[in-house]
């Protein structure tokens, strides 16, 4: 027990209180030995934290094949930005949330299963996924519904070559995909403004679009987590919501799937959420949009081009009102 002599010195220690200088140097070479002890006790546990790690290869290189007839020359964003401003709900609303809080995300092992109105349904391991056909770096604007853009540098290879694998049958119309939900990596499940798994659809021909990428890296790495580790779609020419993170299960199906933003907010967010100038979002104009890194006072907003610049999706919605399909 420690007693403390009081400070008018009315009580001082005892003779018997005061520590022989013997012992306390004793002590003190005791106590050295326990913090070194202690220090190769952390060593350790770094050791075999940088084990578990490394099975999370967020960061790690990955070889793709430039492809620049899909890709933009535009100047790319800066891969700070495209890592640290992000919308990935799961990790917190805020958009520096992901990149504080996606470590939690466990990335490895990884399984996502394909299924419904298939032929050949698979559960496939997210290695075998990204060898499913060779990598390309595609350069790709992605636009939020919010009002901002990036152009990023994306690894991955066109969803079709996954689709063609597994054999729709004819009563595929639809492709849904759904996210890990799993509170114990994602504290961000705790809020209620999703009805979570995050949930995403595109119709069959969109999904099997060349455009539409099945990601699992940018900028010549492996994704990083707040990206949507280890496996995300990227839909160019829509509103970035479409592009789903961390996917788990990829369902081919004969009805239009019930999506995360368009269950919540039917009349804000249509399923077809083609990013286009001329339909505003109910709270906010759709005509313009702010680049990140490209902030400043003085800074004109772009101008959103239709299907966010990629015309030659048009196609696929020949005869249909894009204002009521929105
Ligand atoms: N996927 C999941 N699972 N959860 C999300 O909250 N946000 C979407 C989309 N995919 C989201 C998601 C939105 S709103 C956008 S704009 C893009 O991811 C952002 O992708 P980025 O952070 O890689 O730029």
């Amino acid at each position: 027990m420690l007693i403390k002599p009081s400070r008018d010195g009315s009580n001082p220690p005892l003779s018997s209180e005061i520590t022989p200088r013997e012992v306390y140097e004793e002590r003190r070479k005791f106590i050295a030995r326990i913090a070194a002890g202690a220090a190769v006790g952390s060593a350790l546990w770094e050791m075999a934290n940088r084990e578990a790690f490394a099975q999370t290869p967020a960061g790690q290189k990955l070889a793709a094949k430039a492809n620049p007839a899909l890709s933009t020359t535009e100047p790319r964003t800066a891969f700070k930005d495209a890592t640290n401003y992000n919308n990935f709900y799961e990790f917190g609303l805020d958009k520096g949330d992901p990149a504080d809080n996606a470590h939690t995300l466990k990335t490895r092992p990884w399984t996502v299963s394909i299924e419904g109105e298939i032929k050949k349904p698979m559960r496939l391991d997210i290695d075998s996924l990204t060898k499913l056909a060779p990598l390309e770096e595609r350069v790709y604007r992605l636009r939020c519904v919010e009002g901002w853009s990036m152009v990023i540098p994306w690894v991955g290879y066109s969803l079709s070559n996954l689709i063609r694998q597994v054999e729709p049958n004819g009563n595929a119309r639809y492709v849904e995909f759904t996210t890990l939900a799993d509170s114990k990596q994602m504290p961000g499940l705790r809020s209620g403004v999703l009805d979570w798994p995050y949930v995403e659809g595109l119709r069959l021909d969109e999904a099997m679009h060349p455009l539409t990428l099945l990601t699992v890296g940018m900028y010549g790495q492996v994704l990083p987590n707040q990206n949507g580790a280890p496996v995300r779609v990227v839909v160019p020419w829509k509103y970035g919501f479409k592009s789903a993170k961390s996917i788990v299960r990829i369902r081919f199906m004969r009805d239009q799937p019930k999506t995360a933003w368009n269950v919540s907010a039917p009349s804000e967010y249509g399923f077809y959420s083609n990013v286009n100038p001329r339909v505003d979002h109910p709270r906010w104009s759709q005509a313009s949009e702010r680049r990140i890194g490209e902030d400043g006072f003085f800074k004109k907003k772009r101008e959103t081009l239709m299907f966010n610049g990629y015309p030659e999706v048009a196609s696929l919605y020949a005869g249909m009102d894009l204002k009521k399909y929105f």
